[in-house]
């Protein structure tokens, strides 16, 4: 199992065509492509994986809860609403583990709907608008609390 899941919500797939002015223009293959190098480059298996489906995200991120694995977890639009997602995401942190909530853009920036993170609350941190550089970023900061610094 992996040592870090980057774990992507709804529309994220469509990295590099959805509103590239928002999102910019890498796709999330670039994605899957740069977790594979972080996770080289640390010596750690990084594993990137999206869907569309709230169902199977609460099913990854149980099999994270019971392999182990810290998590980076973009919620996408799931970030303002699901509870279901926040609970079990609260599974990963009651149980020791360390997950970080990202988004490629500053939701604070933008329409009201997205002031609010469910995620948030029960995460080890949150790092946002920082474009892709939010998952690198994430993914440091999840190294420097695997070492206890
Ligand atoms: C997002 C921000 C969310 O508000 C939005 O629903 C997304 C992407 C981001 O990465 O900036 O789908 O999580």
């Amino acid at each position: 199992m992996a040592d870090i899941l980057i774990l992507n919500g709804p529309n994220l797939g469509r990295l590099g065509v959805r509103e590239p002015d928002v999102y910019g223009t890498l796709s999330y293959a670039d994605l899957v492509e740069a977790g594979a190098r972080w996770g080289s480059e640390a010596g750690l298996d990084i594993e990137v994986r999206q869907t569309d489906n709230e169902a199977e995200m609460i099913r990854w991120i149980h099999e994270s809860v019971d392999s182990g694995s810290d998590v980076v977890m973009n919620p996408a639009a799931f970030t303002h609403f699901s509870y279901a997602i926040r609970d079990a995401a609260a599974m990963i942190t009651k149980g020791g583990r360390f997950l970080v909530e990202v988004h490629i853009s500053n939701p604070y920036a933008r329409e009201e709907f997205r002031h609010h993170s469910v995620v948030g609350p029960i995460a080890s941190g949150t790092i946002a608008g920082f474009g892709f550089d939010s998952y690198r970023l994430a993914v440091e900061a999840i190294k420097t609390l695997r070492a206890g610094k």
